[in-house]
C-alpha cells in the first residue's frame, strides 16, 4: 500500500471571531465626579475616554458567553470540541469558569478550563489551543478572553480605576495547514516572575487566606506599579514582537496591522515607534473601551474586523503584555470568514 503523504494539517487556524461589552458606559467625567482626576489627564496619559462597566449581577462568565456566541457564529458552526477561557476574573475562585460557559453555549461535554496569564491570558490561550489541536485532542477550539476588571480594582484607586475595564473577545481555532490564511506563525511567549510584585491582587488566594486573618485595607483589590510596569511593557512587547515577526519569516516592513494588548495608548506608540510600525497599520480601540485585560486583543481583532479596518489578507502582529509579568507575540495573515 503507498504510504500517504506527509502531512502537516495541525496548525491552529483563525475561523471565527466576536466580541462583546456590557452596555453601561463609563465616561472621564463620570470617573472625576469622586476621583481626584480628570477628563484631561485620563484623555492625555492613557488615551481612553469611555469604557464599559459591569453592573451587580452580571459576571465574567457573562461577557465570555456572549463573544464565546457570536465567535461560533462567526465561524459558521455552533460547535468547538474544548473551550479556553483566559481570565483574571473567574466567576468564583473555584471551580473554573469555562465548564459553565462551555454549558451555556451548548458544550457541555466538552474539556474546558481557564487560563490565568492576566493580561497576556490570549496569547497563551493561543498557544494552549494550539497545543490542543496538534495533539489532536480537537479539530476545534473556542477560545474566549473575558474579564470584569471592575470587579477587582479599588473604585477608589485612581491610578486603575480609569484604566481597567469590562469586556470580552473569542476566537475560533480549528485544525489547519500553516500555509493557509488565518495560520498562527510561531509564538513568542515569556515571563518575570521575580516582577509579579508590580502587577498583584495580594489576598484571596493561599498565601493570604482571608479565613486565616484579616485582610490589610486594600490588599482584596488589583494593584499596579503603573511607572516600572510602563517600561516593561514597552521593553517586552518591542521584544516579543521582534521575535515574532523574525520567526515568521517576515520582515516589519511587511506588516499592515498591529494589534496590541490596548493597555495605555502611549505604550502602544512607544512600542509601534520603537519597531518603525507606521500609526495608519495600529489597530487601536483603547479609546472607547479601555484596558479590558485577557479580552483586550480578541475584541480589538473583532472591532477591528466588523469595521473593516482589520480585513483578509492583512498580515497581522499581535502581542501582548501584563501581570507575572507575562507577555507574549504571534503573527498571522487574517483570514476571510464565513460569517464575514
Ligand atoms: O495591562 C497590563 C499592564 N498595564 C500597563 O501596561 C499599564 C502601565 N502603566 C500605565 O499605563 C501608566 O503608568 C499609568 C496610566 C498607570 C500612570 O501614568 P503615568 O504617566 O506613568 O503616571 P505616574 O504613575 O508617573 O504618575 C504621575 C502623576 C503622579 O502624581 P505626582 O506624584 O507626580 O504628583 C500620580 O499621582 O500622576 C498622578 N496620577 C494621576 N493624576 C490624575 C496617577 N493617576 C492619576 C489620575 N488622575 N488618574
Amino acid at each position: 500500500m503507498p504510504m500517504s503523504p506527509p502531512t502537516d494539517e495541525r496548525t491552529a487556524v483563525v475561523s471565527g471571531v466576536g466580541g462583546w461589552v456590557p452596555p453601561h458606559v463609563v465616561t472621564n467625567d463620570d470617573l472625576s465626579a469622586h476621583l481626584d482626576t480628570s477628563d484631561e489627564w485620563i484623555r492625555t496619559r492613557t488615551g481612553i475616554r469611555t469604557r464599559h462597566r459591569v453592573l451587580p449581577g452580571m459576571a465574567t462568565s457573562d461577557l465570555a458567553v456572549e463573544a464565546g456566541r457570536r465567535a461560533l457564529e462567526n465561524s459558521g458552526e455552533p460547535r468547538a470540541g474544548a473551550v479556553v477561557l483566559a481570565t483574571t476574573t473567574p466567576d468564583r475562585i473555584c471551580p473554573a469558569t469555562a465548564p459553565d460557559v462551555a454549558a451555556r453555549l451548548g458544550l457541555t461535554g466538552v474539556p474546558a478550563f481557564d487560563i490565568s496569564a492576566v493580561c497576556t491570558g490570549f496569547l497563551y490561550g493561543l498557544a494552549t489551543a494550539a497545543g490542543l489541536l496538534a495533539a489532536g485532542i480537537t479539530d476545534r477550539v473556542l477560545l474566549i478572553g473575558a474579564d470584569a476588571f471592575t470587579t477587582i480594582v479599588d473604585p477608589l484607586d485612581r491610578s486603575t480605576a480609569v484604566i481597567f475595564a469590562d469586556g470580552a473577545g473569542a476566537v475560533v481555532l480549528r485544525a489547519g495547514h500553516p500555509e493557509e490564511p488565518g495560520a498562527l506563525g510561531p509564538i513568542v511567549l515569556g515571563t518575570d516572575g521575580e516582577l509579579s510584585h508590580l502587577i498583584q491582587v495580594p489576598a484571596g488566594g493561599s498565601r493570604q487566606r482571608s479565613s486565616l486573618r484579616p485582610q490589610a485595607p486594600g490588599e482584596q483589590f488589583f494593584q499596579m506599579e503603573g511607572r516600572d510596569t510602563f517600561r516593561h511593557a514597552v521593553d517586552r512587547m518591542s521584544t516579543a514582537s521582534r521575535d515574532a515577526v523574525r520567526a515568521a519569516g517576515w520582515t516589519v516592513a511587511d506588516l499592515d496591522r498591529f494589534a496590541a494588548h490596548q493597555a495605555n495608548s502611549r505604550i502602544l506608540t512607544a512600542v509601534a515607534d520603537r519597531l518603525g510600525i507606521p500609526a495608519e497599520h495600529q489597530l487601536s480601540n483603547i479609546a472607547a473601551v479601555g484596558n479590558t485585560g485577557a479580552a483586550s486583543i480578541p475584541l480589538l481583532l473583532a472591532q477591528s474586523h466588523a469595521d473593516g479596518r482589520l480585513a483578509a489578507g492583512h498580515r497581522t502582529l499581535l502581542t501582548a503584555f501584563g501581570g507575572g509579568l507575562a507577555w507574549g507575540a504571534t503573527t498571522l495573515i487574517w483570514p476571510k470568514l464565513p460569517g464575514s
